[in-house]
């Protein structure tokens, strides 16, 4: 077993899960939010995490581009190294969730498998999937850091949409879906459907 931790026993704590969730009046859960680079990922953790603030809800972001500049600082975007970043954002958001903390991962997050790994780290229910469905056509228009230009030129190898694959959800939580003529796709209006989502759901008590 060489590379693997041996002889480790588990310890608990005298303050548990339960006990921080009735402190903080929420309930602990991950909002993975997955889609193309440019699908607005980033913007909608955002506004979701001012949302919650605003009712007094305490949340936190693991962005992927972020976490790439310290703790995955030295993972590629390659297949293995690419769900080697997603285990390891989905650890650290099961984490936060066990904190009592509405963890917002928002990761391109490719491959189905890696998602449905982490989903299977946590409670059933407590792992939320958002779906950001916007056309690659759209996404590549938007360019926000000008990557898409630079993966059709040849530039960035394996750039996921172009020459790399992207595999939806089959079975999300919430899609949010792109829509040109409607006019409540806002960042806020698109918070506000995983909020509905999250109270329904009984995570803000
Ligand atoms: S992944 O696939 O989930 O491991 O990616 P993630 O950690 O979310 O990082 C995505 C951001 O990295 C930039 N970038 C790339 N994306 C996709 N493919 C390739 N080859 C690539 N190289 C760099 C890009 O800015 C992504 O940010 P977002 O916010 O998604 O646009």
């Amino acid at each position: 077993n060489i590379g693997q931790s041996t002889n480790i026993v588990w310890h608990k704590s005298s303050v548990d899960k339960l006990a921080r969730q009735e402190l903080l009046q929420q309930k602990g859960c991950v909002i993975w939010i997955t889609g193309l680079s440019g699908s607005g990922k980033s913007t909608l953790a955002c506004a979701l995490s001012r949302a919650l603030y605003s009712r007094s809800k305490l949340s936190y972001i693991l962005d992927g581009d972020n976490i790439r500049h310290g703790l995955n600082r030295n993972l590629s975007f390659k297949a293995e190294d690419r769900a080697e970043n997603i285990r390891r954002i989905g650890e650290v958001a099961k984490l936060f969730a066990d904190a009592g903390i509405i963890c917002i991962a928002s990761v391109i997050s490719p491959y189905r498998k890696d998602r449905d790994a982490c989903r299977a780290m946590l409670p059933v229910g407590d792992f939320i999937e958002v779906f950001m469905d916007v056309p690659l056509q759209i996404c590549e228009s938007r360019d926000p850091k000008g990557l898409y230009k630079l993966a059709r030129a040849g530039k960035i190898k394996g750039f996921t949409g172009i020459d790399d694959p992207y595999e939806p959800p089959l079975n999300c939580e919430v899609t949010l879906q792109y829509n040109k003529n409607n006019c409540t796709s806002s960042p806020n209006d698109m918070a506000e459907t995983v909020i509905s989502y999250l109270e329904q759901k009984g995570f803000l008590q």
